[in-house]
């Protein structure tokens, strides 16, 4: 069996307090005493601070090639769970390792190298950039690489042609449909031949049509270039067409 590419170990996620803030001033009774249950309670700003644990102590292995979806719940932690395996947010405790590399012992700049070099990523809301063109957008991630102007267009043009979008590839995202700008974005994703492709929720914008035909275009790449990807998703169709699925509930393996 070939090496893990990703591991989690004892993984644990917790949010502090800022974004859950309750104003106590107007509650009486039984709310207050719900509130001063809060771990913290802080009276001199009138407010509540709740710390929400997303994740929960979780030890997982991705291999190379997988085909994986993450389900669960909304608020089960799928979010959470991609953002700290794109190393876009970090553990509260436990280590995340990537080819046997812990990533908390990165320096900053080489966290961004890390994600820049190996790592895709697909938003359920596309996230194109809305002045460029489709080619443009594509063609960003190599620019931040330092690729040649022309190696990078020829990569990104194969990239657009993959996703069957070539001759769409000089008009802007508002000119396109939903099922084509996250077409742009998985060619985005791709462009630079990334160990790893994480989509969180990637067909929950789009029709049933157009995400079946995004999942066979995921399907292909993983089937012939060995890519590897990890979505989450609580899409019936998406789920029965992954190789693996993982649950979660609350921050943990079901
Ligand atoms: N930035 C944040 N600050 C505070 N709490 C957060 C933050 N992001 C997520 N949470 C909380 O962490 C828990 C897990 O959220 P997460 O977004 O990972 O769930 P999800 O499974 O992706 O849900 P959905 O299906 O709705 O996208 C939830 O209770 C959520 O409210
Ligand atoms: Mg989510």
């Amino acid at each position: 069996m070939s090496k893990p590419l990703i591991s989690l170990e004892n993984v644990t996620k917790i949010y502090e307090g800022s974004e859950q803030m309750f104003e106590y001033g107007y509650f009486t009774g039984n709310v207050i005493k719900k509130l001063k249950s809060f771990q913290k309670f802080d009276f001199m700003n009138n407010a509540a601070l709740l710390d929400v644990i997303a994740l929960k102590e979780l030890t997982l292995e991705f291999f190379p090639g997988e085909f994986t979806a993450i389900a669960g719940p909304s608020g089960s932690g799928k979010s959470t769970l991609l953002n700290i395996i794109g190393a876009l947010d970090f553990p509260s405790k436990g280590k995340l390792f990537f080819e046997g590399r812990e990533l908390s012992s990165l320096s900053a700049n080489e966290l961004a190298d890390f994600r820049l070099l190996s790592l895709g990523f697909i938003f359920q809301s596309f996230n194109l950039i809305p002045v460029l063109t489709a080619l443009e957008n594509v063609e960003y991630v190599l620019t931040l690489q330092g690729l040649p102007r022309k190696k990078r267009r020829e990569k990104s043009l194969q990239a657009l042609e993959l996703v069957g979008l070539k001759h769409e590839a000089h008009r802007v995202p508002s000119q396109l449909s939903g099922g084509q700008q996250q077409r742009v974005a998985i060619a985005r994703a791709i462009v630079h031949d990334p160990k790893v492709v994480l989509a969180d929720e990637p067909t929950a914008n789009l029709d049933s049509k157009t995400s079946e035909s995004l999942l066979n275009l995921m399907q292909d790449l993983n089937k012939n270039s060995g890519m590897t990807f990890i979505f989450s998703s609580h899409d019936a169709l998406i789920l029965s067409r992954a190789k693996r699925v993982i649950q979660i509930r609350d921050g943990m393996l079901v």
